[in-house]
Parts: structure tokens; sequence; C-alpha cells
């Protein structure tokens, strides 16, 4: 089992989405990997909020070493790290905030940095000793030079590789306890029946994973991977208390490419992440990010429903596959849906409130969705969470009613919208259900 409980999923900013592998620090001296990004990163989380709303990591990806080990170990690029990791870890500790880092569990990362394979005692070692709180630990390159081609054994090297890396935390545990994203899951095809999340967790003890596609600054990348997780909802559900599934990080506000997310997508992508318990990454530059977008970000409610003390994902309710209009019988729907209209349903802390999705990923011109919601309890409060007022209670008309109709109002694609509502269904405490 992981070494770490991780009560929630991660919060913070990671680097790879808007600042990849640059390293020419001469050339781009505000966007190169380098000790001063990650600095500036966490003044900016302070100084805009973002720590306070519950961002409080900063996460160093690829592209960070130095091509060379010294003395066996990982050594961070001299020039654009001169006071080394240990330095950062402590700026980032004295501001309150941790330090997520970066590894490979092959021979080389994808950026052809040195890699941990074969060295993973003393890599984690070096890691907790610096004082970092959260590895990232990729998949590129393992075992590129043996000969290994049945498929059987393919999957057994990740296995080997990650379960070696807990190990090896485990280790040195009593130096530092750190969280393990294993990105071993993204590395083993799109299926996620087959995926062995059990030993994930019980054996390497990963805390979190990657189960899918790096996301890319637009549309088509985001709207792949939300489908993905319509796909495979229910295996993605099943996996152990305390584990998370990592969709990848937020592009919301982000101006990679130089173009940004329209906001309902940004607003889509944040509410759906919330929804499935995803880590909340902030892939943009956060020095930079917009007001309108920063706002969806922290938004408290949203976040809410992210770091939920029950550790649960959303259970689709409509849209999805596997699910039929009768799956869950508080839902009847008025009109045809696709797995372009979806509804997701979560169920939070004491199972008096739930958290209900409506997505919208449509193409034609609809712009409403009828849902009539009958429950067994009774509604005390129903609210937006994107609302600017929070408190307006939607269902005040059905109060103390058990069937409620709503109207959900979604822009579409003609509009360049795509939008999603959380409303959240305060039930009176005698008569919640659990779904
Ligand atoms: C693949 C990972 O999935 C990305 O998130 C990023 O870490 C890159 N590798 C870095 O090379």
């Amino acid at each position: 089992d992981p070494v770490v409980d991780l009560a929630a999923p991660t919060m913070g900013f990671m680097s790879w989405e808007r600042f990849r592998c640059t390293i020419d620090c001469n050339d781009d001296p505000t966007h190169c990997i380098s000790e001063q990004l990650y600095q500036s990163m966490a003044d900016a989380l302070v100084l805009h909020g973002y720590a306070a709303a519950g961002y409080t990591q900063v996460s160093i990806d690829d592209c960070w070493t130095d091509h060379q080990r010294f003395q066996g170990r990982l050594q961070a690029d001299p020039t654009r790290f001169p006071h080394g990791i240990a330095a950062l870890a402590d700026y980032l500790h004295a501001a309150g905030l941790t330090l997520g880092i970066y590894g490979d569990a092959g021979i080389q990362t994808c950026g052809h940095y040195p890699g941990s394979q074969g060295y993973e005692d003393i890599d984690a070692r070096t890691f907790a000793e610096w004082g970092v709180d959260y590895i990232k630990l990729d998949g590129c390159h393992i075992d590129d030079d043996a000969t290994t081609t049945s498929s059987h054994e393919q999957g057994n090297k990740y296995r080997q590789r990650y379960v070696a890396f807990g190990a090896a935390m485990a280790k040195v545990s009593h130096i530092r306890n750190m969280t393990f994203s294993c990105s071993w899951p993204a590395y083993i095809g799109d299926n996620e029946t087959d995926k062995p999340f059990d030993v994930m967790y019980h054996q390497a003890g990963c805390n979190t994973w990657r189960n899918f596609k790096d996301i890319d600054n637009h549309w088509e990348s985001l709207s792949e991977i939300i489908l993905h997780w319509a796909d495979y909802w229910h295996e993605l559900q099943n996996i152990p208390t305390g584990s998370f599934n990592d969709a990848d990080m937020l592009i919301v506000g982000d101006d990679h490419y130089g173009t940004m997310l329209p906001r309902p997508q940004a607003q889509l992508q944040m509410g759906f992440w919330a929804m499935i318990a995803s880590p909340l990454l902030i892939g943009g530059d956060v020095r930079t990010i917009p007001e309108e977008y920063r706002k969806i970000l922290v938004n408290q409610h949203i976040i809410a429903v992210n770091q939920d003390v029950s550790r649960k994902q959303a259970y689709c309710v409509v849209g999805c596959k596997g699910t039929t209009n009768t799956d869950d019988d508080a839902f009847e729907e008025l009109r045809t849906t696709s797995a372009l209209k979806q509804v997701w349903s979560k169920t939070l802390q004491g199972g008096h409130s739930q958290a209900l999705g409506f997505f919208n990923l449509q193409e034609d011109d609809d712009a409403t969705i009828q849902y009539i919601y009958q429950l067994e309890g009774v509604v005390a409060q129903c609210v937006d969470l994107w609302s600017d007022d929070p408190n307006k209670d939607l269902c005040a008309q059905g109060k103390g009613a058990t069937t409620q109709q709503w109207d959900i109002h979604l822009l579409t694609k003609d509009d360049n919208h795509y939008s999603l509502q959380i409303q959240a269904l305060e039930m009176e405490p005698t008569s919640h259900r659990m779904l």
C-alpha cells in the first residue's frame, strides 16, 4: 500500500502542458525549465489566491536534470537550477507549498534525460533527502534494450519497474513520505477494463495514476478524454478508496499555442475533473491566467466537489457506455440523448447531498435538455454551483417535493460553447438515498 494516505486529489501547478521541455534560458528566460520558473509559479499561486483555494503544490516535469548522473545520483541541470532541488523545496515549504518532482521508471525519461531503472533506491532516497513531497514517475523507455516481445512480458515490465520504485519509496519513508503518481496505466493501452489498479495501489504503492492520453491545449484533446471517461466510468470507479485516477492537467486559462479554450469549455473541464475526482493540476502559466479563468479555477464550490472526503468519483447516470435510461430510476429522460449529453451524479460527504453534472458535448443546435429528477428523499435546497449567487435555490418552487423538473440550458458548439452545470442537491438528512 502507499506510504501516504491521500485525503483528496492533489491540487497545484504542473509545468509540462505550458512549458514542455523548454531548456534554452538565454532564448526564453521566463519560460524555461529552471528554479526561477518554479519559484515564480509558487509566488503566483500565493499572490493570486490559488494557494488559498487549495492549489498548494508546484510540480516539476521532464527536462530538469543534467544529462549525466553525478556519483550515481540524479542532479538538476546546474545552470538552470544553480541552487539545486533541496533549496527549491525549502523555498516552497517556507511558502506553505509542496514540491512535486518528475522521474521515469525506464532507462530514460520521455525527453531522454536519465531514468530511474536500476537506480530506484538511490533516486527515491535522493528525492526524500531533498524534501520532495510527490513523485510523478513516467513510463517511457522501460527495458528499451531488452528483447521481450510477448504482451504478457510487456505488461510485466511496468509492474516490475513501478513495484521496484514503490518499494524504494517505502524504504526511505522514515526520511520522507512522498505521494506516488504512476503513469503506468497510460502506457498499457486505452482499455481500462483489464488494468491492474489493485496491484498499482497495493503492490506498487501508487496513490494516483495517469490513465489515458496526454492532454493538449484544445477542445479535441479535452473532449476525447471526457468521452474516454464516459466509456469506462464503471471500471474507473472500481479502484481502491484513497487512490485517484488522473485525467491529466487542467488547460483552463492555458495560452499554449497562443489560444485559450473558450470559457464554457474551460468550465466544463473544471466541472468534469471535479466530478471524477481527478487531481487538479493547473497546466497554464499561473502568472498570467486571466481573471475570468482564474475564477473558474478557484471556484470553491466546484473544488469542494473534487475534494469531497468521500474520495468517490461520480456515477454516470445518463449518456455513458453501459448506462441506460433506466439504469438509475431516479432519472427519466424526456429527450433522446447520445453520449454527447451526459448526466453524472456524485454523492457527497455524509450522503445528504449530491452533485449533479449536466454535460453537453453535442454539436447540434439543441440548447436545452429537460430532465425530471425523481427523488426518494425530499429536496431541501438545490443550487447551481457555477452561479454568481450560489445561495439562490433553483428548486424553490418544488421544495418539499420528491419530483423535480429542470430545464437545463446548455449552449452548443454553434456558439462555440460547451457547458456544464453542476447542481448540488441538499437533501433532508432523514430521507437521503445513496447512489
Ligand atoms: C509523458 C507524460 O504523460 C507527460 O505528462 C509528460 O510528463 C511527458 N511525458 C514528459 O516527457
